[in-house]
């Protein structure tokens, strides 16, 4: 496929964005009473899309949607659902959709309809959990688990630690979930002084069950575990999710507390698998299966609407838009609902895990930018900390603002609160506060002439400043899978325009390699220092004199 910026649809929005860039969000609203209505879109799944604060007007939606069908996205979209392997470096195919199929369609890999694997999986996912709810499946001694230990990281513990906060309302009340993927041996510590050893189970989630920090803390927990209730026990406290059956094996993993996964689900991916084990073990198998009916709805949403309805693909290209067109290299996710506290935090591996590559799918570097620099925080903690920049500082960034519109809390008359924090926060950085505010507001207070002149240049707020709201009823299973699959496909979208692969992730292994070289350094780091490289050895030789 040719490179998205040698295209004539490219070059038309590249035209089109000259004459954007000078327009501000005032006008295009002054200009367009319909505006708000027009550049929004409900979806039939209770979502409401509003992108009417985005810098676009209709003929730049008309250009992103000819973008689009230049780079063939329906058939790329119908390549990734059908098993193609789309993911090129890795010869794989990309089918945590296929986790979430809600129908008796089949999807096939190599020929092979992986559905019976998929179902199959899913009961035996079931039968353990209602096991540990009913206390038939309990620990070494008999005690039934209060407790489980999710030991994972990146892909196989953000999902989770996300999902379960953000479904918190809905956890079982004799369950505890703490999740544990800080290699620091931190976060264990302090789960090991809360738990007691003969009402825990440890969830080794792992897609490679070959990541060091991940290992680590299991090896430790396994330990623990041995020397509080002996040789024998941790065939009870130990379940495990992964590919890797040998390394299961090794663990003495048995037969009934492993669970499975594909090479065809991408670790940030997988939390619709096996992975989100430790899910369905905090909230209740039934609520993750409404999960995944959310994620199955957008699925057939992205699946099958015309591109100008299609939620995913409108994100994807007001992204491309921001990023490309108008410069914007950083995309904040406020979520105003503390229960998505976690939300930025997986959107963050999903992004720019996915999307941080300069390479075309042929290997060729790309000669324009690809994933922004995502971030972000709860919207009403964010307004106290770093708002001040993004209403008047020089880095440029653009919004995606999330809200319920009903409380997750008991305290409806607080999320209005939020709500109306959120919308105003959304028209503050539209339209901003021009010179002749800022003068009224001061006159009325009896402000002297000198002082207005001189309060002006502070007191400014440029505004044009584009976000996106997303809006929906309340946060529940389906909404959270619905959510979670939107900003899936919105990612699959913009790689499709950029020509990149977006499931594979070579840039995190080199690091993953030195570290692994340099582990027995820090064991000796004095007589380490002596033979290190000159970068190294100032930091080995600071290591060997502080070490207590
Ligand atoms: O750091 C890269 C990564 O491979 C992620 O893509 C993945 O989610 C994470 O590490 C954990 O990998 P695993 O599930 O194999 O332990």
């Amino acid at each position: 496929m040719t490179p998205a910026n040698t295209t004539p649809e490219w070059q038309a929005l590249e035209a089109h964005a000259a004459s954007m860039r000078g327009r501000h969000l005032r006008d295009l609203f002054a200009n367009d009473p319909q505006r708000a209505v027009s550049f929004s879109r409900t979806s039939g799944l209770n979502l409401l899309l509003d992108f009417s604060r985005q810098r676009v007007d209709a003929e730049t939606m008309r250009l992103l949607l000819a973008l689009a069908n230049a780079r063939d996205l329906r058939g790329r979209i119908d390549a990734m659902f059908s098993g193609e392997k789309i993911n090129t470096t890795e010869n794989r195919a990309v089918l945590h959709t296929a986790l979430r199929n809600r129908t008796e369609r089949p999807v096939l890999v190599d020929g092979q309809d992986v559905m019976p694997e998929v179902r199959a999986s899913l009961q035996k996912m079931r039968t353990f959990v209602e096991g540990i709810h009913g206390g038939r499946i309990h620990g070494h001694t008999g005690k039934t688990f209060t407790d489980i230990v999710n030991i994972g990281i990146g892909g196989s513990d953000l999902g989770i630690v996300m999902a379960t906060e953000a479904l918190a309302k809905y956890r079982n009340r004799n369950l505890r979930l703490h999740c544990v993927s800080n290699i620091d041996g931190v976060q264990l510590g302090d789960v090991l002084e809360k738990v007691d050893a003969a009402r825990t189970l440890f969830v080794v989630c792992s897609k490679t069950f070959s990541t060091l920090e991940t290992l680590t803390n299991a090896k430790l927990a396994r330990q623990w575990i041995v020397d509080r209730l002996g040789e024998g026990a941790p065939a009870r406290h130990f379940a495990a999710v992964s590919t890797n059956a040998k390394a299961m094996d090794a663990f003495l993993i048995p037969p009934q507390n492993r669970f499975t996964m594909w090479d065809w689900v991408g670790g940030r991916y997988s939390v619709w698998s096996a992975v989100g084990l430790s899910v369905a073990l905090a909230l209740g198998m039934d609520q993750f299966e409404l999960m995944l009916e959310g994620g199955h709805e957008m699925d057939e949403h992205f699946r099958t609407t015309p591109f100008e309805n299609n939620l995913p693909v409108l994100m994807g290209l007001l992204g491309v838009w921001n990023r490309n067109f108008l410069g914007l290299d950083s995309l904040a996710v406020l979520p105003y609902d503390q229960r998505l506290h976690r939300f930025p935090a997986y959107l963050q591996q999903l992004e720019m895990e996915s999307n941080g590559k300069s390479v075309t799918l042929a290997g060729t570097p790309l000669q324009y930018d690809s994933g922004a620099v995502l971030w972000g925080e709860p919207g009403s903690n964010a307004q106290h900390s770093f708002f001040q920049l993004l209403h008047q500082g020089t880095a440029r960034v653009a919004l995606d603002f999330l809200a319920p519109v009903n409380a997750s809390s008991p305290f409806q008359q607080q999320q209005n609160l939020a709500l109306a924090n959120c919308f105003a926060q959304a028209q503050a950085f539209a339209f901003g506060q021009t010179e002749a505010q800022v003068r009224q507001d001061l006159a009325a207070k009896g402000t002297g002439e000198s002082e207005i002149a001189r309060l002006i240049p502070h007191k400014l707020h440029p505004g044009n400043r584009p976000s996106t709201v997303i809006l929906f009823p309340r946060l529940g299973p389906k909404t959270l899978g619905r959510l979670i699959s939107l900003y899936e496909h919105k990612v699959f979208t913009q790689s499709v325009i950029w020509g990149i692969n977006a499931f594979d992730q070579w840039g995190v292994e080199l690091g993953k390699k030195l570290a692994e070289s340099l582990a027995p350094a820090l064991e000796k780091p004095g007589e380490a220092a002596a033979g290190a490289e000159p970068s190294l050895r100032n930091l080995l030789e600071h290591v060997a004199r502080w070490r207590g």
